[in-house]
């Protein structure tokens, strides 16, 4: 039988399938029947830095006015490691308590600031890792792109500085120089990226001229971004790589294993398919790796990411689609 363990995050997980952050990962019951399906570990539903610092806020608002000014300097400079998102620690404890895979929790945010701390409890709460989702769309027409860019190497360095647990961090797919960003968030202390990170997806209704919500869920066919990504990655960096968008079937699992994943994040083929599609993909890798005689992922893991294939995903292929295309 082909042994399926892979290195995510520096640990071993027993297959390439972690359920990414959604609504499926928010409670111990469903985290439980993921397991039982066959995922290797799952990562929480985000929290969002301003709900950490909306927290905060309300403690602020209750030291306001209180008797003893040294002492209340002592405590905002702890408060961030006193209060926090406190449901979203709790949700994490009942999940570890729940399941014995493991539990990367998960922080949308914008900033490097004082909510930091609470990625601290995040760690003593029991996570497993840290996932950073820097969702940073940067839409001000002033600000410059070094600037972004080096705020965004601000959060990953200053929450290596607080925790031990490794972190990973979802990246946008919206960089001009994303070999170069990822080289830098890997010197930055990120000890794995997702490539990618899924924004908001906006759209309008036509009849009522306004926005609306738009579809989240992905097509099998949304892989192609995050995996031409992933191979044009894979020779530059050291650290572990996941994949998420797209992946849908044992294809999509096995074209991202071949681009250098070493997992992938799966949400909207749940929603779509229901939780046996964790096990359905995990049966058509263990069929595939046993038609092409592979025993182990490591086997073919990252085989069209060298170097020499970095055009073909470049530019290449482009120009054969196109010549002779009238
Ligand atoms: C309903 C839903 C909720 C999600 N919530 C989050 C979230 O809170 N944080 C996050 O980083 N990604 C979130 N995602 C993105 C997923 O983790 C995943 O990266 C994305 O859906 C692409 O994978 P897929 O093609 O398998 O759906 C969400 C996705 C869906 C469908």
């Amino acid at each position: 039988m082909a042994d399926l363990k892979t290195r995510y995050m520096g640990l071993t997980l027993s297959n390439p399938i972690i359920i990414g952050s959604s609504g499926f990962t928010t409670k111990p019951s469903t985290a439980r029947q993921l397991e039982a399906a066959g995922a290797a570990a799952l990562v929480m539903k985000s929290v969002f830095e301003e709900e950490i610092r909306h927290e905060q806020a309300e403690v602020y608002d209750s030291l306001a006015g209180y008797p003893h000014p040294e002492a209340e300097g002592y405590l905002l400079a702890d408060y961030p490691s006193l209060v926090g998102a406190q449901k979203y620690l709790e949700r994490l404890e009942a999940i570890k308590a729940a399941v014995k895979i493991p539990v990367f929790a998960s922080i949308n945010c914008v900033s490097s600031d004082n909510w930091m701390a609470y990625a601290k409890q995040l760690e003593a709460a029991g996570a497993d890792g840290i996932e950073l989702n820097i969702y940073d769309i940067a839409p001000a027409p002033g600000e410059d792109s070094n600037a972004v860019e080096a705020k965004q190497l601000e959060i990953i360095e200053q929450i290596k500085g607080y925790v031990s647990c490794p972190v990973a961090v979802k990246l946008a797919p919206f960089y001009s120089t994303l070999v170069s960003f990822a080289r830098r968030a890997e010197d930055a202390g990120a000890d794995a990226l997702v490539l990618f990170n899924r924004f908001f997806q906006p759209d309008i209704d036509i009849d009522k001229m306004a926005l609306v919500s738009g579809i989240n869920f992905t097509q099998p066919q949304d892989i192609q971004l995050p995996l031409r990504w992933m191979a044009m990655l894979k020779p530059h960096l050291t650290c572990d790589l996941a994949l998420t968008t797209g992946v849908h079937d044992a294809e999509g699992l096995i074209k991202a294993l071949l681009a250098g994943a070493n997992a992938v994040q799966i949400a909207s083929t749940i929603y779509r398919n229901g939780m046996d599609s964790v096990g359905e993909i995990l049966r058509g890798l263990e069929a595939w790796m046993e038609s092409k005689g592979f025993e182990s992922i490591a086997g073919f893991q990252g085989r069209l990411a060298n170097p020499k294939d970095e055009q073909s995903f470049a530019r290449v292929q482009y120009i054969k689609s196109f010549v002779g295309v009238e």
